[in-house]
């Protein structure tokens, strides 16, 4: 059976879900893929990097993260005061990368991502500022040590978005992508068709813990377009810059575009869109991307997405129009969308 030595860095929502399926996953990991993985290093921000080269134990782990203990309280680990240099003390067979996305400069987990694949090491992440940024420069490195990078997670969790289109569709010619790709800003929108005005939709959004404190992020359009970023690089493999994509927020639509939008048998969703321009679809085609509030006739599959359910509909030359609806974050939904990366890397190591 395989053995692969797994890191995590980041151990907040995403890093103990990933952390937990380890657990509740580990017969069907065995039985069904021939693999075991031993959970090696840790990182977050506020207790550093640890590591046991016999491995650490999960649940001991999770328990101290739930009463916000120091991880260093687990028995018989060495410590590193930062995961970089924890990571390039220690390396490991796979790194997933797990810390908040920053979209100015994509750190910390872009150093972590180049550090561990300069070491041979396969990463997964669901960090979409290293995904969004320099997706293509990763993945050149990545190559060049013969390791795999795999993002899945970054587009709408563990439903299988990146996957799908890459290697479920492989042949297939992607002509344009349209997604709803953040759940705040649909169940705000969704609100407001049930009559909630913006700044109720966005309280209610914010008690049921669906937005930010500060929600410029997701209000603004900013986490869907790293989401657009992501695909046109990992999809039409064409890396933009972020002010090559036309972006507008959800933050001056009112009550009163949304009730007309329904009147016209409407509804108000925002999308985030790419597409190659239809006067030249051959091989360097110029590629079209835009994230806006946008009126769906209600023949949309994406017209009827509602809460904070995320879609993409993809339209190829051989299949007109795929739509995949599910998820687009949680703690378990984006931990799955790692172990499936982690699944795919030790079926293909
Ligand atoms: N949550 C979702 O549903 C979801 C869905 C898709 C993608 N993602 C992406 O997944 C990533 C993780 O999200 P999350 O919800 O788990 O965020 P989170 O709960 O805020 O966790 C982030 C973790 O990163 C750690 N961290 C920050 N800086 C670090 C550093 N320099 N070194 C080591 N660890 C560091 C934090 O440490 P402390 O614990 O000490 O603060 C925390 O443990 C983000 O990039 C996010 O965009 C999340």
């Amino acid at each position: 059976m395989k053995r692969l030595r797994l890191s995590i860095t980041g151990f907040g929502t995403v890093g103990q879900g990933l952390a937990e399926l380890l657990v509740t996953k580990r017969s069907l990991l065995m039985h069904n893929f021939d693999f075991e993985v031993t959970l090696i290093s840790v990182a977050n921000a506020r207790h550093g990097f640890i590591y046991r080269e016999d491995g650490l134990d999960i649940p001991t782990l999770l328990e101290l993260a739930a009463s916000r203990r120091p991880l260093t309280a687990h028995p018989g680990v060495r410590h590193w005061e930062n995961a970089l240099e924890g990571l390039r003390a220690t390396g490991g067979d796979v790194l997933a990368e797990a810390t908040g996305t920053n979209l100015r400069d994509a750190e910390p987990g872009i150093s972590h991502i180049r550090a561990v694949l300069e070491q041979g090491m396969h990463v997964i992440t669901a960090n979409k500022g290293p995904a969004a940024l320099a997706a293509n420069e990763l993945i050149s490195l990545a190559k060049q040590h013969h390791v795999q990078l795999r993002m899945e997670s970054t587009v709408m969790a563990g439903t299988p978005v990146i996957s799908t289109i890459r290697e479920g569709m492989a042949g297939a010619q992607v002509r344009a992508i349209r997604g709803i790709l953040n759940g705040t800003t649909n169940y705000i929108l969704s609100a407001m068709a049930a009559g909630r005005d913006y700044a109720e939709a966005l309280a209610e959004a914010q008690m049921h813990g669906y937005a930010e404190a500060d929600p410029t992020a997701d209000v603004e359009g900013y986490d869907t377009l790293a989401k657009t970023l992501i695909l046109s690089a990992l999809v039409f493999d064409r890396p933009l810059e972020p002010d090559q994509i036309t972006r507008q927020g959800i933050t001056t639509l009112t009550r009163e575009h949304i009730s007309r939008a329904i009147s016209e048998g409407k509804r108000i969703k925002l999308v985030a869109s790419l597409r190659l321009l239809p006067e030249n679809k051959a091989k360097n085609a110029p590629l079209e991307a835009r994230v806006e509030p946008v009126e769906l006739p209600l023949s949309d599959p994406l017209a009827r997405v509602d809460g904070v359910t995320n879609a993409i509909a993809v339209q190829t030359d051989t299949l007109p129009e795929v739509t995949i609806i599910g998820p687009g974050a949680g703690r378990l939904q984006t931990g799955q969308g790692l172990l499936a990366d982690l699944i795919a890397i030790a079926n293909r190591s």
